[in-house]
């Protein structure tokens, strides 16, 4: 849902200042997708890690192919060198799966075999209101912390099949191009919202709904600050977008499990290509 309040004055400038321009005071992610029922299908296995430790930057001609894209961490070590436990990469069971525009779904249309509604205050219903098992059970803990502090969450997208994506994503080009549908809407098999470890937030109140004023609502600055003890990342950072091919989404969370996402927050990391060494993905090849 695109709401038609916009950011304040303050956002309006630093965006403009940065150079977004209009396609990022616009950006947005879809509303609920009208489809219910819980999805199902088979996944499978797709191969060992890829790692790549050199960042290439896309010709793509849409507006954030055009930032710089930062270099990874000088002197960043890879998880392995920090954490007890490995995860796949490539497979879109592992909570370590990178999507992007570089990074389709293997299978492309994947969908989680372990779908469930959260127990969290929702804002959406049918599969919109579905996570995968362990991000659903992370996601309880996380609302549950939030509203202890007087902070309400809600769970305003979560899973969303290869189907509804193609429909959000085309709704999008419909009536912005394709150009402009590409920084805020991930094409079908290269969404996040497939994989079941992505959710956006909401907070009750809705003005600023999937809108930049968001980042300034308590929601939003809770999640940025605590986030990473539930293990989640706000996957789509302010001004990243030259690496991770999205506008700042301070609705966006992915779950990567608490020991990656503590160690990313302790060394100051806010996206999953520079954490796990991946080159950027400002654009589609
Ligand atoms: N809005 C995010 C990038 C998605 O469509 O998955
Ligand atoms: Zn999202």
């Amino acid at each position: 849902m695109c709401h038609n309040s916009g950011p304040d004055r303050r956002t309006v400038t630093a965006l403009l200042a940065a150079g977004l321009g209009l396609a990022a005071l616009t950006a947005c992610t879809p509303d609920d997708p009208k489809v219910t029922g819980a999805a199902t299908g088979s996944a499978s296995m797709t191969g060992s890690p890829t790692v790549s430790s050199s960042p290439t930057v896309s010709s793509s001609p849409t507006a954030a192919a055009r930032q710089p894209a930062p270099s990874p961490a000088k002197g960043a070590l890879p998880p392995s060198a920090s954490l007890a436990k490995q995860h796949s990469l490539t497979d879109p069971r592992s909570p370590w799966v990178v999507v992007n525009k570089h990074r389709p779904l293997t299978p492309l249309q994947f969908a989680p075999p372990d779908l469930v509604q959260p127990a969290v205050q929702l804002a959406t219903s049918g599969e919109s209101a579905l996570l995968n098992s362990t991000t659903a059970a992370a996601a309880g803990k996380l609302f549950a912390a939030a509203a202890a502090e007087g902070v309400t969450l809600t769970l305003a997208s979560g899973y969303r099949s290869f189907q509804t994506q193609t429909a959000t994503y085309n709704g999008y080009v419909n009536t912005r191009g394709r150009a402009s549908a590409d920084t805020a809407s991930a094409r079908p098999g290269f969404s996040e919202h497939q994989t079941g470890w992505a959710f956006d937030i909401g907070d009750g109140g809705g003005a600023c709904s999937f809108q930049p004023c968001f980042a300034e609502q308590p929601a939003a600055v809770w999640v940025k600050a605590n986030a990473h003890k539930y293990g989640f990342v706000v996957r789509y950072p302010w001004m990243l977008h030259g690496t991770t091919g999205y506008y700042y989404e301070p609705w966006h969370l992915r779950y990567l499990g608490p020991e990656a996402a503590g160690d990313m927050a302790k060394r100051g990391i806010t996206t999953v290509e520079e954490y796990f060494g991946l080159e950027a993905a400002p654009g589609y090849r």
